[in-house]
């Protein structure tokens, strides 16, 4: 998985890297929440066979998971800004859409629990009453939530339908989820943008690269969104790379990041994404490798366009 390797620039200013420091944290500060409300819940079913189990445990279990979703919350922004996805709603792939339920699902779990917790402090004021009280009906709705928003967090990661995959494996009419795409190459080859080239000749940017670009890449690397924190429209931008620091090492696909994604086995990571037309066409994957084998020459001033 590459999607921790994230390239440290030294001279942003101090709280820029605090923030991006807090947004790796994510993954790993987001559980701990996620339990606390599930627990709460846990407690306030159990509480109602055996009242011997005190209200302050499900109350501070409440307020510390409450208090706790607002931490991992704020975390998950810094995370997915540097993931490149915009902020607010995005449906354009269906990593972006997976994006979208996480985030705004984390957001609404995150409001419950404090809702949850304040009605519950305002209920130990009140002298005890039978029948379900409105905290506890708030925290059983924030929990369900919870486990939807994990279910789709684990989507990021892992890709689309990898839950019933795993279900379909255990029970054996399925294959488990895998990284690795299984089988043989789909059947269908993208046409290819451009012509082919041939080794012994110098590629021209602007007849056989650029349309390439412009046709795959520039709608989620471009002037309007920048996926990875990388524009490739510019020489100077495509040049100053992404999340992963540098793309392109010119005369050397072998190390170029940019080639290593366009051939990748790991269907997460394919450029451009599988359902957005991923992979190219072999013969402009050939083209793109003599390109940057042969110095990554980009024209001065070129500025790549969005095509369709
Ligand atoms: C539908 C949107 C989309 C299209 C089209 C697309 N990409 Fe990406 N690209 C992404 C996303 C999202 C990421 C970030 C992935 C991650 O961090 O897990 C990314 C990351 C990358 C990275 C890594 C950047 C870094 O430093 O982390 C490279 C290189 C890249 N893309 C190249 C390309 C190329 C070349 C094309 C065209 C052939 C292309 N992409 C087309 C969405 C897209």
């Amino acid at each position: 998985m590459q999607s921790l390797v994230l390239a440290v620039n030294p001279t942003d200013p101090f709280f820029t890297r605090l923030w991006d420091f807090i947004g790796v944290l994510h993954p790993a500060v987001v559980h701990f929440p996620v339990c606390c409300l599930v627990l709460a819940a846990v407690f306030i079913a159990v509480r109602w066979r055996f009242p011997q189990v005190s209200t302050d445990v499900t109350y501070y279990t409440l307020l510390i998971g409450a208090g706790f979703a607002v931490v991992a919350t704020v975390m998950g922004f810094s995370f997915a800004a540097q993931k490149g996805f915009v902020l607010w709603w995005d449906t354009s792939s269906s990593k972006d859409e997976t994006m979208s339920f996480h985030r705004w699902g984390g957001v609404i779990v995150t409001l419950l629990s404090l809702i949850a917790a304040g009605l519950a402090w305002r209920e130990r004021s009140l002298p005890p009453s039978h029948g379900a009280k409105p905290w506890q009906l708030t925290t059983f709705v924030a929990a369900a939530i919870v486990a939807l928003t994990g279910h789709w967090g684990g989507e990021t990661v892992y890709g689309k339908g990898y839950a019933e995959k795993a279900i379909a494996g255990l029970f054996g009419y399925g294959d488990f989820p895998s990284r690795t795409p299984i089988g043989p190459a789909p059947l269908v080859l993208p046409p290819a943008a451009t012509p082919p080239v041939s080794a012994a000749d110098p590629v021209d940017f602007i007849k056989s690269v650029q349309p390439i670009f412009e046709k795959h890449c520039i709608s989620c690397h471009g002037p309007t969104k920048k996926k990875g924190k990388l524009q490739l429209h510019t020489e100077e931008l495509a040049g100053k790379g992404g999340d992963k620091g540098d793309i392109l090492v010119p005369g050397d696909s072998k190390h170029s990041t940019l080639f290593e994604l366009l051939t990748t086995p790991e269907e997460e990571d394919l450029m451009p994404p599988s359902d957005k037309g991923g992979p190219l066409a072999a013969a402009d994957i050939e083209t793109i490798r003599l390109w940057i084998d042969q110095g990554a020459h980009w024209p001065k001033g070129i500025v790549l366009q969005e095509s369709k």
